[in-house]
C-alpha cells in the first residue's frame, strides 16, 4: 500500500493478503506481545499458529465478501501495527466493529491515528451496507479515549464492570461513529 516515516522509522502499511498465511509466526509474535503486555485488549490468552491461521483466513473471507477490511504496519522484519473494522452479523450489519493495536516501542509516534484514519476510510469505501463506526474501550484506556475522541467517536454508554483486566472488573465505554 505505503512507505511512511513516523518518528525515525520507515514504516509500510498495506492490507491484510493471502501471502500473510505464510507469516503465521510474525502475526503470533505480534498478537502474543500484546497480551504479555496486558495491553487493554479483549484477548487475554496466548495464541496458537493455529488461531492466526484462522484470524487471517477469517479476515481475508471477510475482505472478499465486502463484510470486513484490514491493515497492517511493518518494519524491521516485524508486525508494529493492526487495525480492523468487521461488519456485524445479521440485523446489526450496518455496524462495523472497529479495532486497532500499535506494537509497544512504536506508539506516540502517530501510527496509530494514521491506521485508524486509513482503515475508516477504506471501511466506508468497501463495506455494504455500513452506516455507524462502532467501538469498545477499556474507561482507564487514555490513550486509546483521547485518539477515539480525535476521531469522532462520541461515548454512548457506561459499561460497569465490562471487563477483566489484572485482577479487577473494569468499566467499558461504548463509542459510536456516524459514517458520513
Ligand atoms: C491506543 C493506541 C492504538 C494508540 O496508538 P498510537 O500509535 O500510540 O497513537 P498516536 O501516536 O497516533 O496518537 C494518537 C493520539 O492519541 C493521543 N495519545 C497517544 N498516546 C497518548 C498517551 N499516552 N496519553 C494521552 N494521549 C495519547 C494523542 O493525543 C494523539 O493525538 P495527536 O497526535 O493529535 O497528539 C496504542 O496506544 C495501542 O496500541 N495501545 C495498546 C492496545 C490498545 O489499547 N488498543 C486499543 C484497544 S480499544
Amino acid at each position: 500500500m505505503t512507505n511512511k516515516i513516523f518518528g525515525d522509522k520507515k514504516i509500510n502499511i498495506r492490507r491484510i493478503s493471502k501471502s500473510d498465511l505464510k507469516r503465521l509466526k510474525l502475526f503470533q509474535e505480534y498478537i502474543n506481545l500484546l497480551i504479555e503486555e496486558k495491553a487493554m485488549l479483549l484477548l487475554n490468552k496466548k495464541q496458537t499458529l493455529q488461531n492466526e491461521k484462522d484470524f487471517i483466513e477469517k479476515t481475508l473471507l471477510s475482505q472478499k465478501n465486502k463484510s470486513g477490511v484490514c491493515i497492517i504496519a511493518e518494519h524491521d522484519g516485524k508486525i508494529v501495527g493492526l487495525s480492523d473494522v468487521k461488519l456485524k452479523p445479521l440485523a446489526k450489519n450496518h455496524i462495523g466493529l472497529f479495532g486497532i493495536s500499535v506494537r509497544q516501542g512504536y506508539r506516540g509516534i502517530g501510527l496509530g491515528k494514521y491506521l485508524m484514519s486509513e482503515v475508516l476510510k477504506l471501511a466506508k469505501k468497501e463495506l455494504l451496507g455500513l452506516k455507524i463506526f462502532e467501538l469498545e474501550v477499556y474507561k482507564i484506556n487514555k490513550p486509546a479515549r483521547v485518539l477515539y475522541k480525535k476521531m469522532g467517536f462520541k461515548d454512548i454508554a457506561k459499561i460497569p464492570r465490562a471487563i477483566q483486566h489484572k485482577g479487577k472488573l473494569e468499566a467499558e465505554y461504548l463509542m459510536m461513529k456516524e459514517v458520513k
